[in-house]
């Protein structure tokens, strides 16, 4: 029996997955043969477990047939790749925050960053350390319903402590730009400052970080989730149908993201009339129940149209903080209790993990993006965009 009558005996063994044989792939190496015994060594590129038992089975059986009796085989594969520390137990770029909740909407305009003041001042009323991110990077109203518009935040290196108010720590771009500049920045941009929203404010050791999204469904939502394990997801909508589908897609994007679904806040349902106190139906109520059913989750709050909430947001003094004994404060403040029960569900029964959403680009740079980033804190550019750079939201693929 020769090598060569040894490797015609492996060109019958395929490949796993293949029609090529392993001749022909040039995996067979150091072929020794002393009378009946044979050893061959087979280096492939394959890690599996079950493709290396196949070659093996299946090329000592080939090489039984041309009479060896002791077969030996040797396989040399490349080693498994090592997990990532964060495919394996999520990434966590703040550690030092206990529990992040993303407030989303499909559409803008329905609430979404009063009903992250209210809850974030409910949840600290309830003795809670509470952060707010203003992520609406495009239009940060965070720092005028919170009462802090003009204040500047105090720089310490290249870290940036957050504003206080209303015992809730504030951060928001809108604090770190002049009054009424515009950002035009592409996704990968967007992606970087979220992330230095995360990682270069120098938050205290919060409870809860409540996290105020730009509205719909992209770079910023899922950078976010790609950068922190986050605890709880909450939909904010207004009871109409059109706003109801929209809400749908946030539900749907918390899903694919595996966010923890709090629940829906039904924002505008019914109308508090401030000469009667008698709430009537305007863009209706109660139509997000089946929406929540279909999700499977619920809704944690009904927030009728209150001309205090605002009169609260425009001048920066949060119904919930200051006319606590209004029918919305208690309403927020209910629905405040709720997310803190859910997040301590969530907590009991494992807690988040973004392991399963990791990116297989680099950090803060989107799939199809050409690489374009902010590169220090989050701030304004420093010239006007280049064409390449104005395309909004978009990931940079043209
Ligand atoms: N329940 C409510 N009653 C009265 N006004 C409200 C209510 N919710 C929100 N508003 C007002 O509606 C406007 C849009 O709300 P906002 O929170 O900025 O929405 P979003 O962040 O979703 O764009 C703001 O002027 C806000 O004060
Ligand atoms: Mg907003």
């Amino acid at each position: 029996m020769t090598q060569d009558s040894v490797l015609d005996a492996l060109k019958n063994v395929t490949y796993p997955g293949f029609t090529k044989d392993i001749v022909a792939f040039g995996f067979v190496k150091d072929i020794k043969i002393e009378d009946a015994n044979i050893s061959v060594t087979f280096d492939i590129t394959s890690s599996a477990d079950e493709v290396k038992a196949q070659l093996i089975t299946e090329a000592t059986s080939e090489l039984n047939k041309i009479g060896f009796s002791k077969v030996d085989i040797a396989i040399k594969a490349p080693e498994a790749p090592k997990q990532m520390s964060n495919s394996v137990s999520g990434k966590n770029i703040a550690p030092h925050v206990k529990n992040f909740v993303m407030v989303s909407s499909g559409k803008g305009g329905v609430g979404k960053s009063t009903t992250s003041v209210n809850i974030a001042i409910a949840m600290a009323m309830q003795g809670k350390k509470v952060g707010l991110l203003d992520a609406d990077i495009y239009g940060p109203n965070i720092p005028r319903m919170m009462g802090v518009d003009g204040q500047k935040p105090q720089i310490e290196g290249n870290k940036v402590h957050p504003i206080k108010a209303y015992g809730v720590e504030i951060m928001s771009m809108g604090s770190l730009m002049e009054p009424g500049e515009a950002l035009i920045w592409r996704g990968s941009m967007i992606m970087k400052a979220i992330e230095q929203f995360l990682r270069d404010i120098l938050w205290s050791e919060l409870d809860v970080l409540v996290i105020d999204m730009p509205p719909g469904t992209g770079d910023a939502q899922l950078s976010l989730a790609q950068s922190v394990p986050v605890t709880a997801g909450i939909t904010v909508t207004t009871p109409q149908e059109v706003s109801l589908d929209d809400s749908r897609r946030s539900l749907n994007m918390f899903q694919k993201l595996h966010i923890p679904t709090a629940g829906i806040i039904e924002n505008m349902s019914g109308f508090i009339c401030p000469s009667c106190d008698e709430e009537s139906d305007i863009f209706g109520m109660g139509t997000t129940e089946p929406v929540a059913k279909e999700y499977d989750t619920n809704v944690i709050a009904r927030i009728p149209i209150e001309p205090a909430i605002r009169i609260g947001g425009d001048t920066g003094m949060p119904v919930t903080y200051h006319n606590p004994d209004s029918e919305t404060a208690k309403r927020y403040q209910t629905a405040a209790t709720n997310l803190l029960a859910f997040i301590d569900k969530v907590n009991a029964e494992g807690g988040a993990d973004n392991s399963s959403v990791q990116p297989t680009t680099p950090p803060g740079v989107s799939a199809c993006s050409t690489g374009a980033s902010a590169s220090t804190a989050p701030k304004k550019p420093e010239k006007t965009p280049t064409s390449d750079e104005s395309c909004g939201t978009g990931c940079g693929c043209h």
